[in-house]
């Protein structure tokens, strides 16, 4: 399988009152087209740190992201900005969905931003999760599983190659869990590589690769067979 994304001995330090916290020491994995790898750890172990680096919010204090065969964390502003809207997309663990606006048009705000209306796909993303009743209902009435599939409907809309999923499930109880789970591992299967940072182990077993996060390290865990 081809490389999407290389990331080589990236590290970490935030610097606050003259003390280091190395956050990510030497961190490197690479992800394959299509594959869904999970970061496991607990609260403060640098899980949205790594996910931030990758997202290109922040700076690395060392090393390399190589993205479709370029080093992104060097480019300016204006391509980062260029690679967030079209390559990426994002699922955090608040949906931030706008309340004013339907679903089908919260979904089809990214596409808005870009230029473009894809009412239409938004639509068919919408279906694909399930979701056809609740399109033009107002995100308020929707549940937090829902609220949250509709999150992720809008991370597709601009046909990312990348999801970056920080703590997805965090608000939600088991069932809604796995449903999301389970979702992650459809795109996957339909080409999109998708990388989710969690603090529930459970999520393991859907990935292809899990790795735990601890003391700025990632470590290959088991996957458990469900
Ligand atoms: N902007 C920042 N400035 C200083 N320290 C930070 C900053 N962001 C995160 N940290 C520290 O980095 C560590 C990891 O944080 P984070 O990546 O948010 O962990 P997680 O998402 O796993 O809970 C924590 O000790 C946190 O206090
Ligand atoms: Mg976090």
């Amino acid at each position: 399988m081809d490389n999407l994304l290389e990331i080589k001995n990236l590290t970490k330090i935030y610097r606050e009152g003259g003390q280091e916290n190395k956050v990510l020491d030497d961190v490197s994995f690479s992800a394959a087209v299509g594959e869904f790898i999970v970061f496991v750890g607990p609260s403060g172990s640098g899980k949205s740190t790594l996910l931030n680096l990758i997202a290109l919010l922040d700076g690395a204090t060392a090393g390399k992201i190589i993205f479709e065969g370029k080093e992104i964390l060097r480019l300016r502003e204006t391509q980062k900005a260029k690679l967030r809207l079209n390559k990426f997309g994002f699922v955090f663990q608040f949906d931030g969905l706008l309340p004013e606006f339907t679903v089908l048009e919260n979904v089809n705000m990214p596409a808005l931003i870009k230029g473009r209306d894809k009412k239409k796909r938004a639509a068919a993303l919408l279906a694909g999760l399930g979701m056809t009743d609740l399109a033009h209902k107002m995100p308020p009435s929707l549940s937090g599983g829902e609220k949250q599939r509709a999150a992720i409907a809008r991370a597709l809309i601009n046909e990312p190659r990348l999801l970056l999923a920080d703590e997805p499930t965090g608000n939600l109880d088991a069932a809604r869990k796995i449903r999301i789970f389970e979702d992650f591992a459809a795109l996957a299967a339909q080409g999109i590589t998708v990388l989710m940072v969690t603090h529930d182990t459970h999520a393991a077993q859907y990935a292809h690769r899990c790795y735990k996060i601890e003391g700025g390290k990632i470590t290959r865990m088991d996957l458990k067979i469900h």
